[in-house]
């Protein structure tokens, strides 16, 4: 093992439950891949998944443990836990217990994220999170997870990448409800960022020994022409719309424009994490493009040394990396790495298995520099359903064939247990 990765640092994978469970058919998402095709790129649908909830979980967490890991990150389904409001369904918190349980005796540490995007179909009635009770809701969700999981669960993540949420899901039209309305993004963000300080506490007085945090997506945006004074304004408004605002309010408990347009009463956000979890895909490189109003007139654009197939997630460069989990280290908690990856479909996948090398070489710098990042979890552990890219979008270390359930090991799932197992340096 090297000496900059500890024996108790984490290294695992990411999951999260409607990606790979399958038959999540009372959530927003089921519904919304059936009503939509026409939005979801190769018009799939997540259908049986990863078939994890019918028993395929087990036999992939234990190819986890067998490739070298030592955790692993994945979600819990509202829409299976409380399928009618109010209403817990025991059988499900059974299941999560029988697959939390099945981690341990395989030495897979569980880091469980309460809520990773999806809505019951009855929470979306309600306005999804424009609508302020929905806070309530999810931490009602939370007090019976903790009452029933909890003593299976050290790490907690509240709730994963609020402001992607935000953006694709009211900002933006692309995933449910779709609203497509700026003002509906803010509100959104502005109770997701709140439900989690509600959330943080709620789990602390439950489980005053878990460790709770929140997954943070935080790229990297740089200016693509440096001394351009145009392309420095639209990278620095896409940074703060983006990263600015949602740290504020973690780290200083404020709510700063445009999350306090109109005028809000001062949020109880401070001190409401243990540690930070970045899930970090990559850098965007900003110019000015006055056609581009909904981006904040910052056009994302490809070097010459282009990654294309990653394009909408950005370069998937180690430096940049680096700089976010400073960034978020700054806080002054530990840092877990709760997502990185890369989109590559071909079977041999060369992409992922540089991007892991260049990652992890970034990572062990920065831990050799004193940053307290304490584990790594690649997304993802097998290929899943990648929400409004359907099956188009490959991410797995393990590839899945969704129509036969099929699984091979991609070569990188074989590099990565080389460097779990710290068979293999990385530089
Ligand atoms: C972030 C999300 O948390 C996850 O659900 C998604 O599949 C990956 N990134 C890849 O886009």
């Amino acid at each position: 093992m090297s000496t900059h990765f500890p024996q108790d640092f984490f290294w695992g994978a990411a999951t999260a439950s409607h990606q790979v469970e399958g038959g999540n058919w009372r959530n927003d998402w089921w519904q919304w891949e059936t009503a939509h095709p026409d939005i979801i790129d190769d018009a799939s649908r997540s259908g049986a998944a990863c078939d994890w909830w019918q028993g395929r979980a087990e036999d992939d967490l234990a190819q986890a443990a067998a490739l070298g890991q030592n955790a692993h990150r994945m979600s819990l389904e509202w829409s299976r836990l409380e399928p009618e409001p109010g209403q817990f369904d025991e059988a499900a918190f059974a299941r999560y217990r029988d697959i939390l349980s099945h981690m341990h005796t395989l030495g897979l540490t569980p880091f469980v994220t309460l809520y990773h995007f999806t809505l019951p179909q009855w929470a979306t009635a309600m306005g999804g999170w424009t609508n302020p009770t929905l806070i309530d809701r999810l931490a009602a969700l939370a007090e019976a997870c903790a009452t029933r999981l909890g003593d299976l669960v050290p790490f907690w993540i509240t709730i994963n990448e609020p402001m992607v949420l935000a953006f694709q899901a009211y900002a933006g039209t692309r995933w449910p409800p779709g609203m497509g309305n700026f003002g509906a993004g803010i509100t959104a963000l502005r109770h997701l960022l709140q439900a989690h300080a509600v959330v943080y506490r709620l789990f602390k007085r439950i489980q005053p020994e878990a460790q709770v945090g929140i997954a943070l997506n935080v790229p990297h945006f740089v200016p693509a022409r440096a001394a351009h004074p145009l392309d420095r304004v639209v990278t620095w408004l896409q940074d703060w719309l983006f990263n600015g605002v949602k740290l504020h309010a973690l780290v200083r408990g404020e709510f700063a424009p445009p999350l306090a347009w109109p005028a809000q009463p001062a949020p109880d956000i401070a001190n409401t994490f243990d540690f930070l979890g970045l899930n970090f895909y990559g850098r965007y490189d900003v110019m000015f493009d006055w056609r581009a109003p909904a981006m904040l007139f910052g056009r994302h654009v490809q070097q010459p040394t282009v990654r294309l197939e990653h394009n909408d997630w950005g370069q998937p460069d180690p430096l940049a990396f680096a700089a976010s989990i400073k960034r978020l280290a700054a806080a002054g908690k530990p840092v877990y790495v709760t997502e990185n990856g890369v989109l590559d479909n071909a079977d041999d996948d060369r992409l992922r298995q540089r991007v892991l090398k260049e990652m992890l070489g970034a990572l062990k710098r920065l831990r050799r520099e004193g940053v307290d990042v304490r584990g790594y979890f690649f997304w993802s552990l097998v290929d899943n359903y990648e929400w409004a890219e359907g099956w188009r979008a490959r991410f797995g270390l393990i590839g899945v064939n969704p129509y036969t359930q099929a699984r091979f090991l991609k070569p990188s799932a074989h590099l990565y247990a080389a460097i779990c197992r710290g068979e293999m340096d990385v530089e």
